[in-house]
């Protein structure tokens, strides 16, 4: 059984040299600017913030957990990677495994855990140093590296969704949970029948957790499954004491509570994971808090998004990448050799592939299937195709090839009417009600039939450069 400990985790962190110690910042922006600056260095170590201004010492919050590949690897208890095209290499495939496996490790239920270090029946949330992380943020969030966990209506299904949420007031919180999340469908069929909707949110642990309560984990299956088929391990929870929900025994902080019937307020806005704010605040169901958990010296997670390269935008680049690689080999794609979802793109609206080209048509395939498959369709913009000799991951190479071997004229594909989001900035310049958005296929592969006299690379041979990095070292 496996707590999900975020302490055993940091233990291994320090370790790895991956973790800083930041003492004396604000809560109020400077958690969150510091975070965003970190997160925009080549390789960014996890930022564990304590004597937070107005806080007592060890009232702490932790951000930053997934941005390298050596942490990323270590919380999906991969072997240790140094570099993302590895990383991405060994998780191909893993997601379906794990899928598949999931229903031998429902979560098991203990009776006693870190967690109950502290019960608190008189809550204030604001106990803990939830930041206000962006400077046009309708108020601070004490989630957001969190897990919400719910109960369907109707059967036993209980899942774990990572929804952003904003403190309201010492008892209250604000749910934002987009529609079609499966969160909010528990939540809309509560609202239907008038049923107070019981909710826990975690708000700190071993960050698999949230990873993965933050992925597309199918409907109907639970999160803890999910992470007992990685952890090969089930994961030992403690159930709520008002609403029997499931968190984790190790949880650094749990609320508990019940959202009223039709209880809904005003939420947000808050900078989002493509890089910018709403236009306007949401309206968003608000929990009632009545019970805090929570472990001596708690470490609140913050995972804040913001313009990427944004504090989750790596996980998320990493993740996609792999399932869409295997997303394209499924479909018949040959001789796929990488895939990359860039973070700019907040890894959903710039994708490049690179492939072999094998046929006439090759890469026109490959680009439309890497732009409508199921885990890339939605809010996909750019989907790029590029040879084997360009590292899809590598912007300089991916423009260099889309400014050298495109004919605007007939190498961009438009699709029309495409799957789009309200949550779109360019939501506000679309021609329809619905969130239709067009998508544009790149193909920039070198014409197929024109490989043979397609002009050579102006560029050292890979043997000539080895030559040369070997023979002069120091000065390379
Ligand atoms: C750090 C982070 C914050 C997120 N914030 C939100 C959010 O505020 N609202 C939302 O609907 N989805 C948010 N997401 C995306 C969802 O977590 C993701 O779509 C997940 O699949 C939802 O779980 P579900 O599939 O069980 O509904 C966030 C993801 C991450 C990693």
């Amino acid at each position: 059984m496996n707590p999900l400990d975020l302490r055993t985790w940091l233990a291994e962190v320090e370790k790895l040299g991956e973790l800083r110690h930041v003492r004396g910042a604000d809560w109020n922006l400077e958690l969150g600017a510091i975070s965003e600056l970190n997160v925009k260095k080549d390789v960014p170590p996890a930022l564990l913030f304590d004597e937070i201004k107005g806080y007592a010492r060890g009232f702490r919050v932790l951000t930053c957990s997934t941005s390298s590949p050596a942490r990323l690897s270590s919380i999906l208890r991969l072997p240790l990677q140094r570099a993302h095209h590895g990383l991405v290499e060994m998780l191909r495939g893993k997601p379906a495994q794990w899928q598949a496996s999931a229903e031998r490790f429902p979560a098991t239920v203990v009776k006693n855990g870190a967690a109950l270090e502290h019960i608190e029946r008189e809550v204030d949330v604001l106990k803990f140093p939830a930041p206000l992380w962006h400077e046009l943020d309708g108020g601070r969030y004490i989630g957001t590296g969190c897990s919400v966990v719910t109960r369907d209506l109707d059967s036993d299904w209980i899942n774990v969704g990572t929804y952003r949420v904003q403190v309201i007031d010492r008892n209250h919180v604000a749910l934002d949970m987009v529609p079609g999340k499966h969160g909010r469908i528990h939540y809309e069929k509560h609202k239907a029948a008038r049923k107070r909707f019981p909710v826990v949110i975690v708000c700190g642990g071993d960050p698999l957790g949230y990873l993965i309560s933050g992925i597309e984990v199918p409907f109907g299956m639970c999160e803890y499954n999910y992470i007992g088929a990685i952890l090969d391990s089930p994961v030992a929870v403690l159930e709520g004491e008002l609403t029997g929900l499931p968190f984790p025994a190790a949880s650094e902080i749990v609320l508990e509570g019940f959202v009223e019937p039709s209880d809904e307020r005003t939420e947000g806005p808050f900078g989002e994971f493509h890089g910018y704010y709403p236009g306007k605040a949401g309206i968003a169901p608000v929990l009632t808090v009545q019970r805090v958990y929570y472990r001596s010296d708690p470490i609140l997670m913050g995972s804040p998004p913001a313009k990427p390269p944004n504090d989750y935008s790596y996980s998320k680049a990493v993740m996609r990448s792999a399932l869409l690689h295997d997303a394209v080999v499924a479909a018949g794609v040959p001789d796929v050799c990488a895939v990359w979802a860039h973070e700019i793109g907040g890894a959903r609206m710039f994708n490049v592939v690179s492939i072999k080209q094998r046929y006439a048509g090759h890469a026109r395939q490959a680009g439309h299937i890497l732009s409508q498959c199921g885990v890339g369709a939605y809010m996909s913009r750019y989907s790029v195709v590029v040879d084997e000799d360009i590292d899809p991951a590598n912007l300089q190479e991916v423009i260099w090839a889309m400014a050298t071997r495109t004919d605007p004229a007939v190498d961009i594909d438009i699709i029309e009417r495409g799957m789009g989001s309200k949550n779109d900035p360019m939501f506000v310049a679309y021609r329809y009600e619905a969130p239709y958005s067009s998508k544009a296929v790149i193909d920039a592969c070198r014409p197929w039939d024109h490989l043979d006299d397609f002009p050579p690379v102006a560029e050292a041979s890979k043997e000539l450069q080895q030559k040369i990095r070997a023979k002069w070292k120091d000065l390379l």
